[in-house]
Parts: C-alpha cells; sequence; structure tokens
C-alpha cells in the first residue's frame, strides 16, 4: 500500500518515516502541496497524510484537489493549530481523519490499521457484490431483496401456464422485463413477442394494429394486414399501458383472451390464434373501473393472475447491486475502466426516493459514467436533485441534543463509515455488540422525527470511498 506525505517540516516527513517503518507502507514524500500532488498523480496512493499549515497554502485547497483527482485516497490531515471548526470542515470535505499536533505514533498506527483493513473490505464486498450479481440476474433482472425474490418465483411459476397476466407497478419499474421473462420462460413458446402500447395510437388505428385489415377495409388500407395477435401467434404480446385502450376494443381484446379468436377489420373470417397476453399498467384498474372508463369484465380477467412489481423504494436493499450492475453496463459502453461510486455519492442515492424506480437509477448512473473524467463517481457527477440532498453542516444542532441522541447519532455515523460492519464499529466505538445493537435499535415513534434528523445528520461526516477494483 503506498502512502504519500506532504510536510514542509523535514523533521515531521523522518517522524512519520520512522513510525510507520514497520507497517509494510510505501512512503513517499513532498515538501510541499505542488510537488505533493505531482507525486500522488504519480504513485497513486491510497493514503495521504497531508500539514494542514504549510507557508503560503491551504491546506483545506489542497485537500479538495486531492479528493478532485482521486475521491477514493483516504486523507489525514496533520495540524498544529487544531480547532473543532476546522476538524468539522475537513470530514465534512472527505478527509478520512484529522490529528492535531503531536499524536502519538499509536494512534497513527492504528488509524493506518484501520484503513488497510477497511479497504481489504471493501475489495472482499466488491468481489462478492460482482458474485451475487452473476447469481442475481434473472434474465436481466437484477435484485435479490424479498420482494424481487418473490416476484421472480411468482415467474418462474406463472409462465409456463399463463394465458394473460396482468403486470402492475409505478413507471420505470421493469414491467417490460417481466413480460420479457414470462415470454422467455414459457416452454415450448416458439412464437414473437410483441409490445404494442395502447396509449401511443389512436382509436381508428388501434383496431387494425390489434387485429389486422382486409385490403379496401378503410381509406388507406391498400393491402392486407396482420395484427399484433396474429404476429405473436404462438407467442406473446405485450399489451403496455392496457388502462388506455379505448373502451370498444377492450370488449374485442375479451374475445380474444376467452376465445382464442379473431378477425381482421373489414373481414368476416373467424381465425384462432393462440396467444399469450401480458398486459401492463401504472394505472389504478378498479378505480378506473369505478369510473366507467375501464371494462368491469376485462379486468376480472386481466387480475385472475396479477405480478405487483415493487417500486425501487420498497426494495432499497437492491440499490447498490443495480448500482453496480448499471456501472460495469456503462463502464462497457462508454469504454471506460470505472471501479465504483464514492461512499458519499452512495450515500446521497441511498437517500434519494426514486420517483422514476429503476429507469431513473439507470440514467442518473449512465449520465454520470458518461460524465466522469475519473474512475470513480462522485457527487458532483449526480443530478443537481441527488445534490442537493446533501444537508449543510450544522454543528450547532449538536449542542443542543440530548447525550443519548447523540450517542446513537455516532453509532450510525461509525456504522456508516465502516460500511456497516457492526463488529468493526463497536471495536471503534469502545462498546460492546450488544450495547450497540441497543442504540441502532431505539426506535420508538416519538423518536421518529428525531430519526430522520439524525439519518439526515449521519450523512455530514461520511468520508469519500471508492471501491478498489482487483
Ligand atoms: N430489476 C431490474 N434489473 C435491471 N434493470 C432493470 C430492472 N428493472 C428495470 N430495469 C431497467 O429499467 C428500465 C425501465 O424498465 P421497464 O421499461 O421494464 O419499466 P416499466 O415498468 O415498463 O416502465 P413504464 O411504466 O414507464 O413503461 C429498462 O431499461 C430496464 O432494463
Ligand atoms: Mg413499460
Amino acid at each position: 500500500m503506498i502512502l504519500v506525505v506532504i510536510d514542509d517540516d523535514p523533521a515531521n516527513i523522518k517522524f512519520v518515516r520512522f513510525i510507520l517503518a514497520n507497517e509494510g507502507l510505501d512512503i513517499h514524500a513532498a515538501s510541499d502541496p505542488q510537488s505533493g500532488m505531482e507525486l500522488i498523480c504519480k504513485t497513486r496512493p491510497q493514503i495521504v497524510l497531508l500539514d494542514l499549515v504549510m507557508p503560503g497554502v491551504q491546506g483545506m485547497e489542497v485537500l479538495q484537489k486531492i479528493l478532485e483527482f482521486d475521491p477514493g485516497i483516504d486523507v489525514i490531515l496533520m495540524t498544529g493549530y487544531y480547532s473543532t471548526e476546522s476538524a468539522v470542515e475537513a470530514i465534512q470535505k472527505g478527509a478520512a481523519d484529522y490529528f492535531p499536533k503531536p499524536f502519538s505514533p499509536d494512534k497513527l498506527r492504528e488509524r493506518i490499521g484501520q484503513i488497510k483493513e477497511d479497504s481489504k473490505h471493501r475489495q472482499r464486498s466488491l468481489k462478492l457484490e460482482n458474485e451475487l450479481l452473476e447469481n442475481f440476474e434473472f434474465d436481466g433482472m437484477i435484485g435479490r431483496s424479498p420482494l424481487m425474490l418473490e416476484l421472480i418465483s411468482q415467474i418462474r411459476r406463472i409462465a409456463p401456464h399463463f394465458r394473460s397476466v396482468l403486470v402492475t407497478g409505478p413507471t420505470g419499474v421493469g414491467k417490460e422485463l417481466v413480460a420479457k421473462a414470462l415470454h422467455r420462460l414459457s416452454p415450448g413458446q416458439k412464437g414473437n413477442f410483441v409490445a404494442l402500447n395502447c396509449s401511443s395510437i389512436s382509436e381508428t388505428l388501434a383496431e387494425s394494429e390489434l387485429f389486422g385489415h382486409v385490403k379496401g377495409a378503410f381509406t388507406g388500407a391498400h393491402q392486407d394486414k396482420v395484427g399484433v395477435f396474429e404476429y405473436a401467434d404462438g407467442g406473446t404480446a405485450l399489451l403496455d399501458e392496457i388502462g388506455e385502450m379505448p373502451l370498444l376494443l377492450q370488449a374485442k381484446l375479451l374475445r380474444v383472451l376467452q376465445n382464442q379468436e379473431l378477425q381482421r377489420v373489414g373481414s368476416p373470417v373467424i381465425r384462432k390464434v393462440n396467444v399469450r397476453v401480458v398486459a401492463a399498467t401504472n394505472k389504478d384498474l378498479p378505480e378506473m373501473v369505478r369510473q366507467g372508463k375501464f371494462r368491469e369484465d376485462l379486468y376480472f380477467r386481466l387480475c385472475m393472475i396479477e405480478l405487483k412489481v415493487p417500486s425501487l423504494a420498497e426494495r432499497r436493499e437492491d440499490l447498490p447491486m443495480l448500482q453496480r450492475y448499471f456501472l460495469k453496463t456503462f463502464a462497457a459502453q462508454y469504454k471506460k475502466p470505472l471501479a465504483g461510486l464514492t461512499r458519499r455519492a452512495q450515500t446521497l442515492l441511498a437517500r434519494y426516493s426514486w420517483p422514476g424506480n429503476v429507469r431513473e437509477l439507470e440514467n442518473v448512473i449512465g449520465h454520470a459514467c458518461m460524465m466522469t473524467e475519473s474512475d470513480v463517481i462522485d457527487i458532483r457527477e449526480l443530478p443537481d436533485r441527488i445534490q442537493n440532498l446533501r444537508p449543510t453542516e450544522d454543528a450547532e444542532s449538536e449542542v443542543e441534543m440530548s447525550l443519548d441522541r447523540l450517542a446513537r447519532l455516532h453509532a450510525h455515523r461509525v456504522l456508516a463509515h465502516v460500511s456497516g460492519n457492526k463488529v468493526r464499529a463497536a471495536e471503534i466505538l469502545g462498546i460492546s455488540r450488544t450495547y450497540l445493537y441497543e442504540l441502532l435499535k431505539k426506535n420508538t415513534p416519538d423518536q421518529d422525527q428525531q430519526d430522520s434528523d439524525t439519518k439526515q445528520d449521519e450523512s455530514k461526516l461520511v468520508a469519500p470511498k471508492a471501491p478498489r477494483g482487483g
């Protein structure tokens, strides 16, 4: 592991070299920020020890420059002029730690040891995540949350047998992916998969789109045309946004579902088809039935089998895996060697509500991958609406906190800092694991408000950590 120390005092550099001599580190030193930056670019260190007050330079600016170059570097600041404000500012700007001089050699060694452990842990979890990614991809669908696993198991059970399925869920959750999986998993289904968006066609054309027409059926019908259902004969038709289907066509659709027969527009011939129908919607169909906008008989026919696709907010556990999946996809697409997202970027993504669901996440990661100039994605590559979730530091609010609440807040911060590793967190906090669980568990209704504050506060002190590849 490579460490760069930047300090204008040669005695200090010597001291650092001395106390870290047996830590298995490859140590490089620079006596001013300019040559320090050059050294960092050249050696790509994991750790930087930075003296905060050097003649003629603002240490915080140097810190920012280092993190702009590589947000994954753990920067430890050293200073002879300690103040709480500058410590908070440093940590908030992304420093890994802050050491007032003179510091004890043991403390520094201990902190470096932690960083080494964390980095090993990150690499392990990266490897694990990649393995999981392979195991938990189901026909292009990523997810291992209980809700997703349940959905996948339903798809498996339904696919061989269904004639029609209703797939419901908000926009961007993957309803079309579900339809395709249903199609691919149906044994012996050699026919086509055809998708028709019911909202994008006019009422007059819709009938011909679905059922086809014969030459001369209406003005402009110059030749016979096969409709969606005939084209999907022996296969699957996805009727997207089924709620937008005109009432008249709903009756004809019902006939296909019930009798497997249809007539092309303008033709008296009744044709037999063998089509399986997946109807998708993000509308409240029962409500539309009440308002007379959707046929009740068709609704009852469709809802006999309903697959509910959960929103992303309902399955936040899947976020990290989806992030990695999209990162991998876009890294390949843009031919960039992207290693991951910084921890503070992940924290923000985890806090966002994702109204546009997986599609929105896909777009956000895609855009970030395109924009980034380094090998990690940091907050600045995220859209404003997500960047704005970063609360402003408000150290005073802590002065008004009860000890109990501050303890919980601190426990959450430390836990976030060690990627949720409770054993490590308890070690750092110097408390038993049982007590840590107790601190994390406290969650009575009257603490709800406090809790939401706490969650906001958590983010303030999360240092950026980029998962490193390899
Ligand atoms: N579980 C998932 N794993 C990987 N990609 C997903 C997943 N769910 C959705 N996606 C991706 O998100 C995007 C949106 O999915 P899809 O078009 O299936 O959503 P939808 O529910 O049909 O949305 P809408 O209601 O707006 O039509 C697609 O690019 C899809 O590949
Ligand atoms: Mg769709």
